[in-house]
């Protein structure tokens, strides 16, 4: 067994600069709006190029100058971003300029970004300084999927699309529905290689990569939640975050696209369940995730899972198929909590908010592709002269 002594003299060594300079603190910023498994994906990767991880989040006002309007606020995006499970510290209104000045003043080692292009208003490169700095690292951007292809699907959720019968929805068109956007919505017809891409393949390696993979221990309390969790937004984390309080170990149940699609209505979900999958697991609140549960809470799942409580919010269950209680097995357990989430947003009203702005919304998706087109053309010309 080691002696007092060298215990002590081993933590004066942790705590020696030597050792404190050896923690590699890494920056990372962006708009984050309607945080997605690709921004998910990318604090992921951030996150193992050190030991720690900074993200700097920029304002609504930087937003509305260089890009036009976010569909979330600013203290929503914050809070989206701090529940991200590879995220240590968010810096609130964080320039849209990342400087040298920015790095230093968090301890930052170097900035990482998606191999994309973002530039500002004006067209310059917003990582110009910390490139020049060779304070610049790159990780792989998430192909098929953008807050940009996101709003394109929402744009097509239209009041008729609500109140069409339901004999006329075509499972098919749930996940046809990026396509169509992909293709009718951004204006030109070549495509953005970022975000005028609408396909996302999951593979079982990236569930992998944002699962904890951890049993619960024993003794610990058991909590079994189930819904839709489509388009993870700042309710459904609030939800969340009260839900992970009442116990140690949170199982998110989630529904199957026609299941989703059955109490919903048409054209939800927005994401697809392995979208919605990934959105979920990558939420700190979260150890688990049923894909594709039972719309029903079944006495063998509760059994399975040893669950020790089953929590809905305050939104209406809506029932069974059959007309039955999806709750009622729990309820007859007295196992069942309603949470207050003290949140009221649902997918539907991110919905409303951006047919509101339809326009606003419209133009920023076309300016963005076009923007990023203008790049592409002036890549590949540089790439042509040197080659
Ligand atoms: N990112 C990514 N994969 C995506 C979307 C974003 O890796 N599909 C990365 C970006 O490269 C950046 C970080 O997420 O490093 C934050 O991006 P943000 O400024 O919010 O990004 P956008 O690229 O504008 O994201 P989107 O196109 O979805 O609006
Ligand atoms: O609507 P959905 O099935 O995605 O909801 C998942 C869970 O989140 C439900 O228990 C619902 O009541 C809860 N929720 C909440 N507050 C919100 C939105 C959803 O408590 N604002």
């Amino acid at each position: 067994m080691a002696s007092k002594r060298s215990d002590d003299a081993r933590s004066a060594a942790d705590m020696s600069p030597e050792k404190k300079k050896k923690e590699i603190r890494v920056w990372m910023d962006g708009c984050f709006d309607m945080v997605h498994f690709g921004h998910a994906n990318a604090l992921r990767q951030g996150k193992q190029f050190g030991d720690s991880l900074y993200v700097g989040v920029h304002s609504d006002e930087e937003i509305n100058k260089h890009k036009g309007p976010p569909v979330y606020n600013e203290q929503e995006r914050y809070k989206m971003v701090r529940a991200i499970k590879w995220v240590d510290q968010v810096v609130e209104n964080a320039p849209y300029v990342t400087t040298l000045e920015t790095l230093e003043e968090y301890n930052c080692d170097f900035c990482v970004h998606g191999d994309d292009i973002t530039t500002t208003a004006d067209g310059q490169d917003t990582y110009h300084l910390v490139k020049t700095a060779e304070k610049y690292k790159e990780c792989k951007r998430t192909e098929g999927v953008s807050t940009t292809d996101l709003v394109g699907r929402m744009l097509l959720v239209t009041k008729t699309h609500h109140q069409q019968d339901k004999d006329e929805i075509d499972q098919a068109s749930v996940g046809a529905i990026s396509k169509v956007v992909s293709e009718s919505s951004s204006g030109p017809s070549t495509k953005s290689p970022w975000t005028g891409v609408s396909q996302f393949l999951t593979t079982s390696r990236k569930i992998i990569q944002f699962a904890e993979g951890k049993d619960p221990n024993p003794g610990d309390k058991i909590i079994y939640v189930a819904g839709a969790f489509d388009l993870f937004h700042v309710g459904l984390l609030d939800f969340l975050e009260k839900v992970a309080a009442e116990g140690d170990f949170v199982i998110v149940g989630l529904h199957t696209d026609p299941t989703v699609n059955r109490y919903k209505g048409a054209n939800f979900p927005i994401m697809n369940l392995h979208e919605r999958v990934l959105s979920v697991l990558a939420c700190r609140y979260v150890s688990e995730v049923v894909i594709g549960a039972p719309y029903e809470v079944t006495p063998e799942l509760m059994d399975h899972f040893k669950v020790d409580m089953v929590c809905h919010g305050k939104t209406p269950i809506m029932p069974c198929e059959d007309g039955s209680d999806p709750y009622a097995e729990p309820k007859k357990r007295g196992k069942f909590m309603v949470i207050e989430s003290g949140n009221p947003l649902t997918t539907e009203m991110i919905i409303e908010r951006i047919i509101k702005h339809r326009l606003d919304f419209e133009a920023r998706n076309k300016k963005k592709e076009e923007k990023e087109l203008k790049i592409m053309e002036y890549l590949k010309s540089k790439e042509n002269k040197t080659g």
